[in-house]
């Protein structure tokens, strides 16, 4: 049958019209993913939660984040990582109440410069509101690559936790992605700032200087988790005096005061808190439990179980992965597994930390009590208890402020004032307060012993009432 004229005519237009119509909705959807894709890459930087979020906070009541991007990176694994870091280290066996976390610690850091920027900065001329996502990463990851009771790891093993920031940042992480989403080369610009290396020196100065959120957060937050009252200084105000320069913050003179409570805050909480005896005690035998075990892995001593975790850090070939699998928890777990080693030292070591049993304590003077110590390493070897283990000198040094010093090992930035008619001026030329504590470093050594060991006169009761002599 032949189809009418006017009738293929207007099939062949129906046909054409819905191949436009189905190519126009393809091309349609192509430029809405393009559009899509091509938006979020360019406005991540920029782009804001569809509803700010908080997080509860002690010390601060909220921590605001409104950053796509600061969400994302609190979401990573290396930062959740960090709830399983204490603060504070072996500081609860002496003060219960120290558990928190570097997690907690790094988020303080994060509101700080949060408010710094946006309650204070915002719109001043000497501020580059660029900086601001830059600024606000550096000061949440400024603490990532802390390790467990960091101290004590650092030295056994002969690492910088410095080392590990920079490695997680640019390394294969969930961190690193998060970063690079936001810009090429934007990871190592955050890692210049951590590391103090960045041309941006005011930046550097709000995460690390003499005056900075670093600080400002953990004397408060350490001052509220140990109980203590000696961390708490008027932040509020601090901040309202704070301006913005071009090398660093200044402080407007009228806040002076104010500096001058969180120094010594600052002060007080190192001899108080930071390097109480009790804490360095712990802090001591942790150390040796970690020198143990390493020395037993060498001489292939056969442990119960593997200690796996460790192996690459006693072999001295630590990767990151190996590095982010060990937190607290893992350490704490080895402690309790050791407990039951056929090793006495590693044994009883474990023992003293799981259960608080913590060594004694001496006053000591390295410069004039050399022959002490000798004669005590010879009596304690008489003893049958191992000196390198069980006799211990330890220090502690602190330089609260320091005006500047160039040339010297550890350069710091001092503290400047603003003055009414625009000068800046040093703050320990200006505040006798700071000025009778500048520059003076207080140092303390103590020398540390198992008192138990040494009243237990089953043994060598002679050699012992020996060393208990000297030792009193
Ligand atoms: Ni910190």
């Amino acid at each position: 049958m032949l189809v009418p004229k006017v009738l293929y005519f207007s099939i062949c237009r129906k046909i054409l019209r819905n191949f436009v119509l189905f190519w126009y909705i393809i091309e349609i959807n192509k430029v809405r993913v393009i559009g899509k894709g091509a938006g979020k890459r360019m406005t991540y930087s920029m782009e804001k939660l569809s509803e700010e979020k908080v997080f509860k906070d002690p010390v601060h009541r909220y921590v605001h984040v409104q950053d796509r991007a600061i969400w994302d990176l609190v979401g990573t694994k290396e930062f959740q990582r960090l709830r399983r870091i204490k603060q504070l280290g072996t500081t609860f066996l002496t003060f219960h109440g120290a558990e928190h976390s570097r997690f907690n610690h790094s988020l303080g850091v994060y509101e700080i410069v949060r408010r710094m920027i946006d309650d204070v900065f915002d719109g001043r001329e000497e501020w580059n509101a660029g900086d601001r996502l830059l600024t606000l990463c550096a000061a949440l990851l400024h603490d990532l690559g802390h390790g467990p009771f960091s101290h004590a790891f650092e030295k056994v093993f002969d690492f910088d936790h410095e080392d590990f920031t920079r490695a997680i940042i640019l390394g294969d992480t969930e961190v690193n992605k998060v970063l690079n989403h936001v810009g090429p080369g934007f990871p190592e610009k955050v890692a210049e700032v951590i590391a103090k290396t960045s041309e941006k020196k005011l930046v550097v100065s709000m995460i690390s200087s003499q005056i900075d959120a670093d600080r400002m957060d953990y004397l408060q937050r350490d001052a509220y988790f140990t109980g203590v009252s000696y961390g708490q200084f008027d932040m509020e105000r601090i901040l309202r005096v704070m301006r913005p320069r071009e090398e660093q913050v200044v402080i407007k003179k009228s806040g002076m005061h104010a500096v001058e409570d969180y120094i010594m805050s600052r002060y007080q909480m190192y001899w108080q808190v930071y390097f109480h005896p009790v804490s360095r005690s712990a802090e001591v035998i942790l150390t040796k439990i970690l020198h143990r075990a390493k020395q037993l892995f060498k001489e292939n001593y056969a442990f119960k179980h593997e200690p796996h975790h460790f192996v690459s850090f006693f072999c001295e070939n630590v990767t990151l992965e190996d590095y982010l699998k060990l937190d607290e928890a893992v350490i704490l777990y080895y402690f309790q597994i050791w407990q039951e080693e056929d090793d006495s030292i590693l044994r009883d070591l474990c023992c003293r930390f799981v259960n608080r049993n913590l060594f004694k304590y001496a006053e000591f003077d390295p410069a004039k009590e050399y022959k002490k110590l000798a004669q005590l390493n010879t009596l304690f070897i008489k003893a049958g208890i191992d000196p390198d283990y069980y006799l211990v000198v330890d220090s502690s040094s602190d330089l609260p402020y320091d005006f500047y010093r160039p040339g010297e090992e550890e350069e710091r930035l001092p503290i400047h004032l603003l003055m009414e008619n625009g000068e800046l001026r040093e703050l320990s030329r200006e505040s006798e307060i700071v000025d009778a504590i500048s520059g003076k470093r207080r140092t303390d050594h103590k020398l540390y012993y198992p008192a138990d060991l040494l009243a237990d006169e089953s043994t060598g009761a002679d050699i012992k009432s020996q060393i208990r002599d000297l030792l009193e």
